[in-house]
């Protein structure tokens, strides 16, 4: 199976256990690593809205408890008529794990749909040498 066709599967099946009881807006996501690894999640909404989890978040903090940490390509999906861009707060967690280069796939139920790169859709972000103690 293509890499892309994997990662859309894993998305969408992802999307299908999403938990979007006050929403009903069910968001699917699939990371793919520098290493070739698939790593994929949902929303998880709470009551408290603030509390809810967006499905990049939750696919990039799987990739991170493998032990991986980079981002080569990300594939979003939803159960909307529209197809899903990730919100700012999610380009961000991109760039933290990806580079400019990393693919941003937007896919509905059944192929990808519009390909961008991380740069196209976040042109800057916060990223500054002051903070890293290295
Ligand atoms: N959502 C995501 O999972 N990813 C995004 O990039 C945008 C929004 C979720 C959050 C919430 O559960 C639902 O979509 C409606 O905002």
């Amino acid at each position: 199976m293509e890499k892309l066709e994997k990662l859309l599967s894993k998305a969408l099946e992802a999307k299908d256990n999403a938990y979007a009881p006050y929403s009903q807006y069910c968001v699917g996501a699939a990371v793919l690593t520098s290493k070739d690894n698939i790593y994929a999640s949902c929303n998880v909404e709470n009551i408290s809205f603030p509390c809810g989890i967006c499905a990049e978040a939750g696919a990039i903090s799987a990739m991170i408890a493998a032990g991986e940490r980079k981002i080569k390509a990300i594939l979003v999906t939803s159960n909307g008529s529209d197809l899903v861009y990730p919100c700012g707060a999610c380009l961000q967690r991109i760039a933290e794990f990806g580079d400019k280069k990393t693919k941003i796939y937007l896919a509905d139920a059944k192929e990808v749909r519009q390909t961008y790169c991380l740069k196209d859709l976040l042109p800057y972000n916060f990223n500054t040498k002051d903070l890293s103690h290295e």
